[in-house]
């Protein structure tokens, strides 16, 4: 391995260019910054390269890797935790993938909070309001948190962190989670149970098959009339058109969301004098009661801190040492076959 190591950066915004410059002033890894995203088009750039560092809407499909293979990339890292956006089947025994596993599970789980708050006590409405000098209330009934039922999906570390933030507002917690968090005191209920007695329901799941559209159709069915969902996971997690229905139907009464099943042209872009070709999102920014932001859950100055200090890190282990804690593999859901045990990497 070459002494420097070569890094290419995709999708790079001017706070992840300074967090990143804050740490690298070793000259052991040396970033070239690209403000377009990875796709089959750009995967070009990343010739001559050891290393690319990719966020949670870079293409990372097996048509991208076989191209990033072909230029003798041999390290893909995620600055991020989730890894949906990487055909992680395609890259095996090809090029090793690590991944910021958690960085701030505060920044997330305090995100979904702001916005249910905002969206149930208005404060959005309020804020515009008394810019204009309108000091009418009419119109801003909120409700109260204490004493409610929130349905929490998901309960690894965002998740528990937002059941500790709840807890502190006096809300009755369920939860679902096919892995439960051993010695926790979390009420832990049925998926189906969840749906139907929660006021408020919070998605803190990866997507994966199993999770794709766990907002349906049929599951908005089973829920209370009135419910409110939040989802700073993955757009994915639910089904648009479904949610659309529901709020048409007033069946869901409110949706917070970070993330947005079409998202990966649209967010992090200034479109504001452009036509957004999107119906469905220009839909739901119409609805009163629905509060879009555009995946900056994660946007703390500490998270990303952590978020540039592991993955040079995670770079570092690869080609430094023998273990890459942090590597994501094919293989390592299939416990007995995994080398990463052994041999501190995946192949
Ligand atoms: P984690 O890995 O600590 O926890 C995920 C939990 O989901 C685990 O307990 C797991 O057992 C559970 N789970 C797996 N399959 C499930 C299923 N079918 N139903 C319900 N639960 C299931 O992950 P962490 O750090 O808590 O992150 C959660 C998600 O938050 C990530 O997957 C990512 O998509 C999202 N995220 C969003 C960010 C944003 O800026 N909006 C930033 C960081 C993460």
């Amino acid at each position: 391995m070459a002494e420097i190591i070569k890094a290419a950066m995709f999708d790079v915004k001017s706070y992840d260019k300074e967090s990143f410059t804050a740490l690298c002033d070793n000259e052991k890894i040396k970033i070239k910054y690209f403000e377009t995203k990875l796709t089959p088009d750009t995967a070009e750039l990343a010739k001559g390269y050891d290393v690319v560092i990719v966020f949670v809407n870079d293409i990372v499909s097996k048509e991208v890797i076989d191209k990033l293979y072909s230029y003798g990339v041999k390290l893909i890292a995620l600055r991020c935790a989730g890894f949906n956006n990487v055909d992680v089947k395609a890259a095996f025994e090809k090029i090793h993938i690590v991944r910021v596993p958690a960085y701030s599970p505060y920044a997330v789980a305090e995100h979904a909070m702001a916005m249910l708050l905002t969206i149930i006590r208005r404060t959005h409405k309020a804020y515009i309001r008394t810019k204009d000098f309108n000091f009418n209330i009419s119109g801003l009934t909120g409700f109260d948190l204490h004493g409610k039922t929130i349905g929490v999906i998901g309960t690894g570390k965002i998740g528990r962190t937002f059941i500790d933030i709840c807890k502190g507002f006096g809300m009755n917690i369920n939860a679902y989670d096919p892995f439960p968090a051993k010695d926790s005191d979390i009420n832990y209920v049925s998926l189906d149970s969840l749906f139907r007695e929660s006021d408020i329901i919070s998605l803190h799941c990866p997507l994966t098959n199993d999770t794709r559209h766990i907002i349906n159709k049929d599951s908005v069915l089973k829920m209370k009339k009135g419910v409110i969902i939040i989802n700073t996971s993955r757009g994915a997690l639910i089904d648009t058109d479904a949610l659309i229905d529901g709020l048409k139907d007033r069946k869901i009464g409110a949706a917070c969301l970070d993330v947005y099943e079409e998202e990966s042209d649209i967010f992090f872009e200034d479109y504001s004098g452009h036509i957004v070709n999107d119906d469905n999102l220009a839909r739901l920014i119409t609805m009163p009661n629905v509060l879009i932001t555009s995946h900056q859950a994660f946007l703390t100055k500490e998270a990303l801190e952590n978020i540039a200090e592991t993955t040079l890190d995670n770079i570092t282990a690869f080609f430094e040492r023998e273990e890459v804690k942090n590597e994501v593999c094919y293989q390592c859901d299939r416990k007995e076959e995994c080398k990463k045990s052994r041999s501190g990497k995946c192949f």
